[in-house]
């Protein structure tokens, strides 16, 4: 099982285009060493010719144009893209729907919730009902009872939605009464040899049934927006913390860095990273600090095999 991450960064991406916190100031600067990164989405696929598109950021053309798998090219109007599945209903996990349009009705994967707010809040399914469509296939969530569905068209790849505690978007009507399905991680499997992807970019707590998602799993890919709960308040860029944005920072007691030491055996790699997050600049202490606890930073094009 193949995976690509094309995009590693939070919602506005790196550097964000109006921000001048140290890290955006600095890689525009070149006074930084740090990668620029587009917003959070991945590809997985086994034969490397067929994917699934998990999260269409609003940079998807750019993510396609940096991944040729993605356009093998077969006929007049051809994509590698077979179905796209959803997290969430976030502005930078859904819009790049938008820019598939051109195609074919999009098999779109996702839970009642965010098919809700896709419906009603920001009614791209209904925009989309102008252009090529999109057929609905829902993703089941239960903590108790685990529902896999297998993509047609990608085989040896089974998927696991779990639900899990973040944040509706703010259009959403359960922005603050949330519900099972606003937010899901998901357990990718390859059904051949049994290896396991978690991934999970946004999470703001780390529920038992989470956590023995992450046991199992051979990689964890997970929240790494922030680093500290504050950090957009002190940089003076938000009155946002991490927690009221359904995040959980890596630093501190009960961090990601806390959570992430407790699991032995999986490869261990952070994405969804916010702009503002000291661990972007390559030589900072908190990059060193991650590095000793063996956890990796995502980057755009980073691959995965499993
Ligand atoms: C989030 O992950 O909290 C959102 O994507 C933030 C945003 O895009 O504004
Ligand atoms: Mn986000
Ligand atoms: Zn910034």
């Amino acid at each position: 099982m193949k995976v690509i991450v094309l995009g590693s960064a939070a919602g506005g991406g790196f550097p964000q285009w109006n921000c001048n916190c140290p890290n955006c100031d600095g890689i525009r600067k070149g006074t930084i060493q740090a990668k620029a990164r587009t917003q959070s989405s991945i590809a997985v696929s086994d034969n490397g010719t067929d994917w699934v598109l998990i999260n269409a950021s609003p940079d998807i053309l750019a993510q396609i144009k940096a991944t040729p798998a993605l356009q093998p090219g077969r006929k007049l109007r051809d994509t590698a893209i077979v179905a796209v599945m959803l997290m969430d209903a976030q502005i930078d996990h859904v819009t790049g729907l938008l820019m598939l349009r051109e195609g074919k009705p999009i098999p779109l994967y996702c839970t009642a919730s965010v098919w809700e707010d896709l419906s009603t809040g920001l009614p791209l399914t209904k925009v989309l009902s102008h252009y090529c469509g999109v057929d609905r296939q829902e993703l089941l969530v239960d903590t108790n009872n685990a529902h896999t569905v297998q993509v047609p068209g990608v085989t040896n790849i089974s998927f696991t939605a779990l639900p899990l505690k973040s944040k509706a978007p703010p259009y959403s009507p359960r922005r603050n009464a949330p519900g099972p399905g606003d937010n899901v991680g998901l357990l990718i499997e390859n059904t051949v040899n049994g290896k396991k992807l978690f991934y999970a970019p946004g999470l703001g707590e780390i529920e038992p049934h989470i956590m023995n998602a992450m046991r199992e799993a051979d990689c964890v890919l997970v929240d790494g927006t922030l680093w500290t709960d504050d950090e957009m308040i002190r940089l003076g860029l938000s009155k946002k913390t991490s927690a009221d944005m359904g995040h959980l920072p890596q630093s501190g007691p009960g961090g990601m860095i806390e959570i992430l030491d407790a699991l032995e055996s999986p490869r261990k790699i952070l994405i969804h990273i916010n702009n503002s997050n000291p661990i972007l600049n390559e030589n900072s202490d908190e990059a060193a600090m991650l590095a000793r606890h063996d956890i990796e930073i995502a980057f755009d094009g980073m691959e995965i095999n499993l």
